[in-house]
């Protein structure tokens, strides 16, 4: 019998539950600490990846929503909305479908990855796609959830976070204490301000890691310090110029003594393919920006040799069959249906 029960149960005396509150829950949480063990030695650190992607929607997203979710149920709305780069999309879809919600979602037109737009609706959200990028969503619905009857489950509701927090309950649980170093990807910043709530919250006496946030070269806002008005990057996820948590974390990064950072489209689909490929990881690309940046640190020396890092990959490959498809460069190759015409095609790739 499967001991674990979704997160509103394993952390409630972490989380605002109250007795009202719905055990609103598909199984989240729980996710897979990985050592990494080539780049691990490549690298000389002990390279480890908290797999969000195991997540019941593929992302991090599920540990917000949940909480979120519920308190919304709790709070008697009957309708949630958000806007989303896509997981938050998909995260909302599905766990406003598990507790009876209306969902409404506003996404960036042509800018969602395919497999998220995909969950999004199979789960049966109202999607509006606008011709515009996620900040402009973000500030469409912040706007009508001022209004409106509706609860915004954007990680601007502090409950998004609260769940969050949660993923680095489990990193010190699963690896005995916290890592030296936390990488994670920055898109919107909630989940960089979450994961350093949760370490301030969980680790009393023990050393807390630094915060090490990385956002794609075309949409650093934080590095920059300034808006990105059309930011751009591969990585649709953290497609974002104008963080709604910028401030949270950048507090995040200086108690930490930790650094926000940034990686290039380049540097995010290097991490990509090496990961698949030495690891068997199959993350989303914006998830790789958080091994992207540690490869990049520990090559400037910013990471210590013999540091425990963890990195965050916060969504799961599947997420984006696209950009799969478009960075590998060997394809398939079509052979006749006969074993000796086979044989002959794998001995000719062999020898090559
Ligand atoms: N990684 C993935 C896969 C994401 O989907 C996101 C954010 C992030 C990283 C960045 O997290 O925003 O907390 O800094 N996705 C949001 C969305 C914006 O709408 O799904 P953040």
């Amino acid at each position: 019998m499967n001991s674990w029960n979704g997160l509103l149960k394993q952390y409630k005396d972490y989380l605002p539950i109250s007795e009202n509150t719905p055990g609103l829950s598909l199984n989240e949480g729980n996710t897979p600490l990985l050592k990494l063990d080539q780049l691990s030695q490549e690298l000389g650190i002990s390279l480890y990846v908290k797999i969000e992607g195991a997540n019941p929607t593929g992302s991090f997203k599920d540990r917000g929503m949940v909480m979120a979710v519920a308190k919304a149920k709790e709070d008697g709305s009957d309708a949630i909305i958000c806007a989303s780069t896509g997981n938050t999309a998909a995260a909302a879809a599905a766990y406003g479908a598990r507790a009876g919600l209306r969902c409404i979602i506003v996404i960036p037109k042509g800018k969602v990855a395919l497999g998220k737009l995909a969950q999004a609706m199979i789960y049966g959200a109202e999607i509006f796609e606008i011709d515009g990028n996620f900040d402009e969503a973000l500030r469409m619905v912040r706007n009508i959830a001022e209004t409106e009857p509706i609860a915004l489950v954007n990680s601007v509701n502090p409950y998004r976070l609260e769940g969050q927090k949660t993923a680095a309950f489990e990193v010190c649980d699963q690896l005995g204490k916290a890592p030296d170093v936390l990488a994670i990807p920055v898109g919107n910043a909630g989940n960089i301000s979450a994961y350093w709530k949760g370490f301030k919250e969980y680790v009393n006496d023990g050393k807390r890691p630094q915060m090490r946030g990385f956002e794609a070269e075309g949409s650093a806002a934080i590095v920059q310090n300034r808006i990105i008005p059309n930011p751009e990057t591969v990585a649709t996820a953290i497609r974002i110029g104008n963080p709604a948590s910028w401030h949270l974390a950048e507090e995040a990064v200086l108690e930490s003594q930790g650094k926000m950072d940034f990686v290039t489209d380049e540097e995010i689909l290097d991490a990509y393919q090496e990961l698949a490929k030495k690891e068997g990881v199959f993350a989303e690309p914006a998830s790789c920006a958080s091994v992207a940046g540690v490869m990049k640190q520990v090559a400037s020396g910013e990471i210590e040799k013999g540091s425990s890092v963890v990195a965050v990959l916060t969504g799961n490959g599947l997420k984006d069959p696209s950009t799969a498809m478009d960075n590998v460069l060997v394809k398939p190759r079509v052979v006749e249906a006969d074993k000796e015409k086979f044989m002959e095609e794998l001995k000719g790739c062999v020898s090559h």
